[in-house]
């Protein structure tokens, strides 16, 4: 197997600073992922908080998260995954770079795409943010079950126009207004491998296509936020 990358090249740092994301074939090892993979299935044995594409968690959830799984599972806190994630998004951001969001996705075979957005649409127009978003599949990810897609150099231009999936104020995903994804490019990966992505680059996810579940951790790191002179408006917040 690949070994774990912990630190980045220079030429890895300045493609993500150019193009909003990177791929890396190994975060962790085979053995973490095996342990990690148990971890969420006692996550999503009895159902999960959250749906991202439906109004509430629980077992009808079509794609169920649970936001800050290292609260339920403090093991998770001291995993390679973890100090790696870490290690790199310091190397992208800088030193002052420390975790500030976690989600566990199950994606069950049959489930929906996760639709082109923004990270940063959910989050409050008024800071500015240094921060990125570090993605790991616990198996193979691939166009089939659900890999990352970006759209390279989407996070130069600022947040772009979100609405509620289906318009549906009840969904609690979104959905960019307009993606040209002419020039989309899949990530697949191998167990372990993780996608960096800035919180501004349009990235997507396409059905789970697949017999198996797709699960994947996605930890959210960044400076601290400063509160921004003019502050932006996102009117698919309100309501
Ligand atoms: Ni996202």
């Amino acid at each position: 197997m690949v070994a774990p990358v912990s630190s980045l090249t220079e030429e890895q740092i300045g493609f993500f600073h150019e193009q909003g994301y990177l791929q890396v074939d190994a975060i962790t090892t085979d053995d973490e992922v095996e342990q990690v993979r148990e971890i969420y299935d006692r996550l999503f044995a009895e159902g999960s908080e959250h749906d991202l594409w439906g109004s509430k968690g629980g077992k009808d959830a079509k794609l169920p998260q649970t936001l800050y799984p290292s609260e339920y599972e403090p093991e998770l806190k001291t995993s390679l995954i973890y100090k790696n994630a870490e290690a790199i998004a310091q190397d992208l951001l800088g030193p002052d770079t420390h975790l500030r969001g976690e989600h566990a996705i199950f994606k069950k075979p049959g489930s929906p795409s996760t639709p082109w957005h923004q990270d940063e649409a959910y989050w409050d127009p008024a800071l500015h943010y240094e921060s990125l978003s570090i993605w790991i599949p616990l198996q193979e990810a691939n166009e089939d079950n659900g890999c990352m897609y970006f759209i390279p150099g989407t996070h130069r231009d600022g947040v772009q126009p979100h609405h509620h999936i289906s318009n549906d104020p009840n969904v609690r995903g979104l959905e960019i207004d307009e993606a040209d994804d002419s020039q989309a490019v899949a990530c697949p990966l191998p167990p372990g491998g993780a996608t960096m992505h800035h919180s501004q680059t349009f990235h997507f996810t396409p059905p789970n296509r697949s017999d198996i579940p797709r699960r994947a951790l996605s930890l959210i790191f960044g400076r601290e936020p400063k509160t921004l002179s003019t502050p932006r408006t996102f009117p698919w917040q309100q309501g």
